[in-house]
């Protein structure tokens, strides 16, 4: 009997995606928490034909150059960004990923950081636990941003910015989009207006960012963009911290160019406790939980799995970020 390929899972997952690996595979998890150093990965992974990684994780051309018998990337995320798929499909080996099932809840925080921007929710909250609410209710008090019948312009119209602009819907919002790829046909569906960039930063009253992190995407929203909006919008990332210059962004919220933002994405990450940001009370920001729901988590691990098992039997993976590897494979 053939002996099972070995495979190595960066951190601990799902139980019942575990038991799905352990049926085909010969598995090593990681069990702390910490993510194991570069080069402990490295060493882990230079014997193995698979690996289940997730943002945390660097695979780069030094990892791949390590584990020439390496036939799946299993990566536990939509985001590829700490990922060289360039590097991997160089090499022949197919990169897995998890879009779609992370997107609604992913979209369900984002509209939850909306709200609680716009309606000051994070900042009352810790007004009341800090023991000052001892007036029961003034006119003039806690006055914040409307959110129905409002603008919402999405930047990036992947899926989780459809399911923001869904729920947009839900709430009477106008919805405009900026996308590098115009979709006339979910505009007609939705009732979503196409615009380009800046006419999204001026109009908006809610700006929220759905696009992936790459070389260009870097810094998009900078002092230029920050200085577009409204007095009275609000900024969303549920993308990747590096997206926004957070040294603008404080400058942005403390001189209030623009209303309040809501974070699920920071840069650095985790953000440091001594972070100017964190001293601003027109930011929420919440710790990297997009996707973080019981269900949906479940969802991408089995999906991770799946993907991995597949490509250790040499089968198309389910969600595959790198689809070229099979043309190449047929030439
Ligand atoms: C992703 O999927 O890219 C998230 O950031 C982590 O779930």
């Amino acid at each position: 009997m053939n002996a099972k390929p070995r495979v190595f899972v960066t951190r601990e997952i799902m139980q019942e995606a575990q038991d799905l690996i352990d049926q085909h595979a010969d598995m090593e998890v990681w069990p702390d928490e910490e993510p194991p150093s570069p080069d402990i990965l490295r060493e882990k992974v230079a014997g193995a034909q698979g690996v289940l990684t997730n943002i945390m994780d660097r695979v780069d051309a030094q990892l791949l150059d390590a584990a020439p018998g390496l036939k799946v990337v299993s990566q536990l995320a939509v985001g590829l960004d700490n990922v060289d798929v360039a590097g991997a499909t160089a090499r022949g080996i197919p990169v897995g990923y998890t879009p779609g099932v992370l997107a609604k809840a992913t979209a369900d925080v984002g509209f939850a950081l909306l709200m609680s921007a716009a309606r000051r929710i994070g900042e009352s909250d810790r007004w009341v636990r800090d023991g000052q609410w001892t007036l029961a209710f003034h006119p003039m008090r806690w006055l914040g941003m409307d959110i129905h019948e409002k603008t919402l312009g999405i930047v990036g119209l992947g899926q989780i910015g459809l399911e923001m602009a869904r729920r947009g819907r839900g709430f009477d919002m106008r919805i405009i989009y900026y996308s590098r790829t115009r979709r006339p046909e979910l505009e007609a569906e939705y009732g979503l207006e196409y615009v380009d960039l800046p006419t999204l930063l001026a109009e908006a009253d809610f700006v929220s960012l759905h696009v992936p992190l790459t070389s260009e995407t870097r810094h998009y929203i900078g002092e230029a963009e920050l200085r577009q909006m409204k007095s009275t919008a609000v900024l969303i990332n549920v993308a990747r911290g590096p997206v926004v210059d957070s040294a603008a962004l404080y400058t942005a919220l403390k001189e209030r160019w623009i209303y309040a933002a809501g974070l699920d994405v920071t840069d650095p990450e985790p953000i440091p406790a001594n972070d100017p940001l964190l001293t601003l009370p027109n930011v929420v920001i919440s710790p990297h939980v997009g996707s973080a729901s019981l269900v949906s988590r479940g969802a991408m691990c089995m999906l991770a799995a799946r993907n991995l098992v597949a490509g250790l039997e040499g089968r198309p993976l389910d969600r595959c970020a790198n689809p070229e590897v099979y043309e190449m494979k047929k030439d």
